[in-house]
């Protein structure tokens, strides 16, 4: 069976574009793959963090990741800081990365632009990314769009490791769904919906009430011309709330804008409110059925036992490689 993993940072509410772009996709995969998800609070700490807020963040998005789906009996869920390998691995691959290409990374220049004091972890997140998915001989890793380049990187330092040391790493394929890769803001549809947007209408929280979601989605920028097409170019609005339509009701995006053909904005917006109410209710109904018992500190004790075993196993074949410590029968 192949491996897959992916991750999650506890950074804030998670957004529709993360249950579209990753969340949706983990439920799906996690019949045909062993897969590994993890709470990447690690990465979160790359930017000032309130500690009580990441605490409850972290519960929050575990209870998340089972009320969407994911079977901790198929899965291993797991929080990144429990399983010291990952910090431990991500050194060694920030030993054999180089600056300039760090530099380079565009989630680093649009995070550190403009500010006085970045963090040296901000920098050095993509190698830690690239330990998280190393450490397990991943196959594949389902994202969104926005990390794509990450995941080139994470395969260009997995070569120059093999190269360089030994020959130990799986290079991972990188998987982004087709509709819903990039899901954008509701506000200004030429920029990725996200979780660290401070207008809160740009995003829709997936667990926003009923209300709150039909508001965000009326007041959604859209444009003038009224009618219900894809076009993302010239209609990147109305096309990323018909790519939303299209994914909950699993339906083409054509038959969407055949149905809408000669109706307006108004009607389309209602219905897609209803639509993303429907699919979202269950899932808010778990989660807050999650939080309140015991049930996620025994999935997550089990996810990092797991994690844990398997980690070390690869984290000694790298310390091996590069000829760290004392070899071990
Ligand atoms: P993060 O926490 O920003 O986002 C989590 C996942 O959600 C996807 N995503 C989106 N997809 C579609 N439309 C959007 N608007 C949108 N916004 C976010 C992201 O692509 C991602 O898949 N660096 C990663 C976390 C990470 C990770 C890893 C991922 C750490 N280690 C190892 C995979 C493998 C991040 O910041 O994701």
């Amino acid at each position: 069976m192949k491996t897959i993993f992916s991750g999650i940072q506890p950074s804030g509410t998670v957004t529709l574009g993360n249950y579209i772009g990753a969340l949706k996709q983990f439920v799906e995969l996690q019949n045909e793959y062993n897969c590994y998800f993890c709470i990447v609070d690690q990465h979160a700490i790359t930017v000032p963090q309130e500690r009580l807020e990441l605490r409850k963040n972290i519960r929050s998005l575990a209870a998340l990741y089972i009320a969407v789906g994911i079977d901790p009996e198929k899965a291993t869920l797991f929080i990144q800081s429990e399983v010291p390998a990952h910090a431990q691995a991500g050194w060694m691959l920030q030993c054999v990365s180089y600056i300039g290409e760090l530099e380079r990374m565009t989630q680093f220049k649009d995070k550190s632009s403009g500010k006085e004091a970045v963090s040296a972890g901000l920098l050095t997140y993509p190698p830690l990314m690239a330990a998280d998915i190393l450490l397990y001989q991943t196959d594949l890793v389902p994202v969104g769009e926005d990390q794509k380049q990450h995941l080139e990187l994470t395969r260009d330092l997995a070569e120059r490791f093999n190269n360089k040391y030994n020959d130990i790493f799986t290079i991972p394929e990188v998987r982004i769904p087709k509709v819903g890769a990039r899901i954008m803001s509701l506000q200004d549809p030429t920029k990725k919906m996200s979780k660290s947007d401070p207008n809160r209408k740009g995003f829709i929280s997936i667990l926003d009430d009923p209300k709150t979601i039909e508001k965000k989605i009326k007041s959604s920028v859209t444009d003038s011309d009224g009618i219900v097409k894809f076009d993302k170019e010239n209609k990147p609005g109305i096309s990323n709330l018909l790519s939303i339509y299209s994914i909950f009701e699993n339906k083409p995006i054509s038959v969407i804008e055949a149905h809408y053909e000669g109706k307006g904005y108004g009607d389309f917006k209602g219905d897609l409110a209803a639509v993303v109410v429907k699919n979202l209710s269950p899932i808010q109904e778990k989660y807050h059925s999650l939080m309140e018992s015991d049930e996620l500190d025994r999935i997550l004790d089990m996810g990092a036992e797991k994690a844990n075993i398997q980690a070390n196993k690869m984290l000694k074949k790298m310390e091996n490689a590069m000829g760290l410590g004392r070899k071990r029968r």
